[in-house]
């Protein structure tokens, strides 16, 4: 059966701010030998099943290398390849993974499914990405302003787009490690705060008008305009979403000194303008790095606890 203290990664609010600091100076240190080609290897013998229900690029390839650098292996199933696709009942297949492996990481697409396994778990589940939540995104982002521009406390994130899982998780991050989210979403695409599920709107504000969203912001962030299991939505979202493109005049809007972030894959043209995305003030390419870093950190965090 389930054990009851395992932790588990479903949501950007199971960890506290204190356990965010240790990741971020674990995965600091995990990033540092890896680039003086050290090895780190604590999680030798131990096995990270990924189960993917819809595509990804760099969340296979994080914790694929992930977990490999850090001494284990790993074991790739899709719903289209497995018994997932067959309807075999997520309780089973939770039953049955989590007795032969150690880790588990899920992409898939309501919460309630990744919820439901975790239940029925003996090991720890990772969100690598469902219809509401992309955890282990935000954990890189934050790591990476955090390295280029130090604490992110205090600080003013610009979200310019879909009330997505993005959004909703920029909002839960904002409770927790205490800074201010500006909201800028087409009318139908609003963030639904009962879905983060925070306290209080005292960490976001919304406008209308996504320059000033913009305005003074730290952190210019955007995403697709339509994320995966959207697509028949896809031409009137097109249509929707034509004034939320991160453009050169809204990063003008922003401090002079603001970065601008995108979680990947990018539609230049759509949700962000070329010369943004390969502008100064960018820092994807960090940011899609960071994931491995970031979840080499989670990893040893959920296997080992605190080492220090
Ligand atoms: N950002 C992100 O999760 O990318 P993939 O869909 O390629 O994994
Ligand atoms: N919001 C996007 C993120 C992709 C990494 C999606 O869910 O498709």
């Amino acid at each position: 059966t389930a054990s009851t203290d395992i932790r588990h990664y479903l949501q950007f609010s199971d960890f506290n701010a204190a356990e965010y600091a240790y990741i971020f100076e674990r995965a600091a240190l995990i990033k540092k030998k890896f680039k003086a080609y050290e090895k780190h290897q604590p999680l030798v013998d131990r096995t990270l099943a990924m189960i993917f229900e819809k595509a990804s690029t760099r969340t296979r390839v994080s914790f694929e290398a992930g977990m490999y650098q850090l001494g284990g292996s790993v074991v790739h199933l899709t719903t289209g390849d497995s018994q997932l696709g067959r309807a075999e009942p997520i309780e089973d297949s939770a039953k049955v993974i989590s007795r032969m492996v150690d880790l588990v990481m899920i992409r898939t697409y309501e919460q309630t499914k990744i919820e439901l396994f975790a239940e029925h778990s003996r090991v720890p589940v990772i969100n690598g990405l469902t219809n509401e939540f992309h955890p282990c995104q935000i954990l890189a982002d934050i790591f990476t302003y955090i390295e280029h521009r130090g604490s992110i406390r205090g600080k003013t994130v610009a979200w310019v787009g879909d009330g997505n899982n993005m959004a909703n998780t920029w909002l839960q991050a904002s409770e927790i490690l205490g800074f201010k989210v500006h909201l800028s979403t087409p009318s139908g695409y609003e963030v639904d705060q009962s879905v983060a599920g925070i306290r209080s709107a005292d960490s976001y504000k919304v406008f209308r008008d996504p320059m000033q969203a913009c305005a003074g912001a730290d952190l210019v962030t955007t995403d697709v305009w339509t994320s995966m299991g959207y697509e028949a939505e896809n031409e009137a979202r097109k249509k929707a979403f034509a004034d939320w493109c991160v453009d050169s005049e809204m990063m003008k809007a922003a401090k002079p000194d603001a970065l601008f972030m995108h979680c990947l894959p990018a539609h230049r043209g759509e949700e962000v303008e070329a010369e943004v995305i390969d502008g100064p003030q960018s820092v994807v390419w960090d940011e899609a790095e960071n994931r491995l870093h970031a979840q080499k950190a989670l990893m040893e965090f959920l296997l080992l606890g605190k080492l220090v």
